[in-house]
C-alpha cells in the first residue's frame, strides 16, 4: 500500500476524478442508464439524470486527464481511468440511495451530492493500493467539495444546469 501524505500528490490522483464528475453535466444525454426500470419500492433505480452518455463523457475526460498528467505522475495513465470509474461509481450509487429516500431527480442531498464522487474516487484508489493519510483525505474532501459546488453554480449560471447543487 503506497501512502499518500502529500496534498499536492493527492490532488494529482484525484484530478481525473474531478473532471470526469464534471463532464455529464456539460456533456448531458438522453439514454438513462436504468432503461426507465423501477426497482422494488416502484420508485426509479437511478433517475432521470443518470445517463449512458454521461457515464462514458465522463469516463473518457478523466481518463484522458490522466494520460496528460503521466508527467506529473508516472502511473497516470491507468489511474485515471481507474478514479474515473470510481468517481462514477459513486455517483451513480448517491442516485440509487436518494431515490430509496423517496427523493427526485436532482433534489438536493447536501454532502452527498458535493462528495459522493470523491468517495467513490477515494475507494478505488483503495483497490488499486493507494492509501491517504488523515490531513490529506479530509483537506481534499474540503476541495473536491467546495470544486463541486463552485463548478455546479456555474454550470447554472451558465445554463447547463436546472438547480445549482
Ligand atoms: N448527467 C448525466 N449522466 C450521468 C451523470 C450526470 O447525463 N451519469 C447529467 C444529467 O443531465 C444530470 C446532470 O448531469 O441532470 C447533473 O448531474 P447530477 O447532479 O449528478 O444528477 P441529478 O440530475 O441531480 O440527479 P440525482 O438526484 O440522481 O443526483
Ligand atoms: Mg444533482
Amino acid at each position: 500500500m503506497a501512502v499518500v501524505d502529500s496534498i499536492f500528490e493527492g490532488l494529482v490522483l484525484i484530478l481525473p476524478a474531478m473532471i470526469a464528475n464534471a463532464t455529464p453535466v456539460i456533456a448531458g444525454g438522453k439514454t438513462p442508464i436504468d432503461m426507465g426500470i423501477n426497482f422494488v419500492d416502484g420508485r426509479r433505480l437511478l433517475g432521470k439524470g443518470k445517463t449512458w452518455e454521461g457515464l462514458v463523457a465522463g469516463i473518457l475526460a478523466g481518463t484522458f486527464t490522466g494520460v496528460l498528467l503521466t508527467a506529473l505522475h508516472s502511473e497516470m495513465w491507468w489511474i485515471g481511468f481507474t478514479v474515473s470509474v470510481g468517481a462514477m461509481a459513486g455517483d451513480l450509487t448517491a442516485s440509487f440511495l436518494k431515490r430509496r429516500l423517496n427523493m427526485e431527480s436532482g433534489a438536493p442531498a447536501p454532502i452527498i451530492d458535493q462528495l459522493n464522487y470523491y468517495v467513490g474516487a477515494v475507494a478505488a484508489l483503495y483497490l488499486v493500493g493507494y492509501e491517504f493519510t488523515l490531513p490529506v483525505l479530509l483537506l481534499l474532501a474540503l476541495i473536491a467539495g467546495l470544486l463541486h459546488f463552485l463548478a455546479n453554480v456555474l454550470a447554472y449560471i451558465m445554463g447547463l444546469k436546472e438547480h445549482p447543487w
